[in-house]
């Protein structure tokens, strides 16, 4: 049995210039980077390589025919490395681009087809919280299903993950923050998988504390000490997504995703909504060792009881973020079944990741909490 595995080589630099330094771009390179970062950042600094922006073929997150559109300039040439620069969205799009065989990536997601790492890939987030630089999962907004998708298999690790901090700099307020709760979300999601041991719980335990003590500091300090957390938010990412690769995220990801997929709000932000719910709801059907451990430890660095931990977890969310209703969303009543009954049908990888059994009768009591 596997306890433990980190695939990808991590990097960091503390500007652009000296990553390219190393990098050494070429023409054999596929430059798939975020439009903004790619101006101030990184302008006419890859050489031959070719620069492709995420804006030209997804406004907000991807869906399978975006990541078409991308494949079918991708396969024009015989490209040796991938860098993706970006957000989630940004790494998790070009993640398609390693296995891509050229046709219909739906076909590799639903693994219809044999799916084989062809190209070599280097991540670089520019959000702090959602992991993919270390991960092998990459996820679409599927047409079909209405809903996202994930594909978690080895072969779309990235080869190397590049820290850069200054990248986040201009990260807007709100990314910086929904990105964080998202990546505070993998670590307890991990931490709470019944496929943790103590190796990814190492991880999920310095990623915690490190997002919560930021957190405290935001609450405090206001929003202006963003600039003072990038190197640790972007650290914690990377920590919960290394501790998430070995065991998967759960349930608060498995219900965001008809809402996040159908009403486009984004990923953290949809994560936000569900993360306080679905731990009530683990404590009222088992508040079993795990989650005393869980409450136990995040109190410490709350500074409150055991017993009031998500109590005290949730104000100090409240501090940093103002969440909608799911109505306001445009989120219908009666989509409250059959949302639920999609989350069964189609998101089991992850509903099997959950601390307790949960059922579709479960989800809807969820989401009529925050309609
Ligand atoms: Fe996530």
């Amino acid at each position: 049995m596997r306890l433990f595995r980190l695939i990808p080589e991590i990097l960091k630099y503390s500007a652009a210039d000296e990553f390219i330094a190393d990098l050494k771009p070429c023409a054999d390179d596929f430059v798939f980077i975020s439009k903004s970062i790619y101006n101030t950042y990184f302008k006419d600094k890859f050489a031959d390589a070719t620069v492709v922006f995420k804006s030209d073929f997804a406004k907000g997150e991807p869906t399978d025919k975006s990541a078409n559109e991308l494949i079918s300039v991708f396969m024009k040439k015989d490209y040796k490395r991938i860098i993706a620069i970006g957000g989630g969205s940004v790494i998790d799009m070009a993640k398609t681009l390693i296995i891509s065989d050229g046709d219909d990536i739906v076909g590799l997601f639903k693994k219809e087809r044999n799916i084989v790492k062809r190209r070599e890939f280097i991540a670089v987030p520019t959000t702090c919280g959602a992991g993919s630089e270390v991960s092998n999962v990459s996820i679409l907004d599927i047409a079909e299903m209405q809903s996202k998708f994930g594909l978690a298999v080895d072969e779309i690790f990235p080869d190397k993950a590049v820290i850069i901090a200054p990248l986040m700099s201009d990260l807007p307020d709100s990314f910086f923050i929904t990105s964080a709760i998202d990546g505070l979300i993998h670590s307890i999601e991990s931490y709470l998988s019944p496929k943790s041991n103590v190796y990814p719980e190492l991880f999920s335990e310095k990623s915690i504390d490190c997002y919560i003590k930021g957190f405290k500091r935001i609450a405090k300090e206001g929003i202006g000490v963003k600039s003072e957390l990038l190197e640790d938010f972007l650290i914690a990412s990377n920590m919960a997504g290394i501790a998430f690769s070995n065991t998967g995220t759960g349930a608060v990801h498995a219900i965001s995703y008809p809402v996040s997929g159908k009403y486009h709000v984004t990923h953290g932000e949809a994560n936000a909504q569900f993360l306080l719910p679905v731990l009530k709801l683990y404590e009222q059907k088992d508040s079993g060792t795990k989650l005393g451990k869980l409450k136990a430890l995040m109190s410490q660095t709350l500074e409150c009881n055991a017993e009031n931990t998500f109590e005290a977890l949730q104000k100090l969310l409240e501090d940093v973020i103002t969440l909608p209703k799911l109505s306001d969303y445009g989120m219908k009543e009666e989509e409250i079944i059959p949302f639920a009954d999609s989350v069964v049908a189609n998101q089991q990888r992850l509903l099997s990741n959950s601390y307790v059994h949960v059922e579709s009768e479960d989800i809807q009591e969820i989401y009529k909490s925050i309609f």
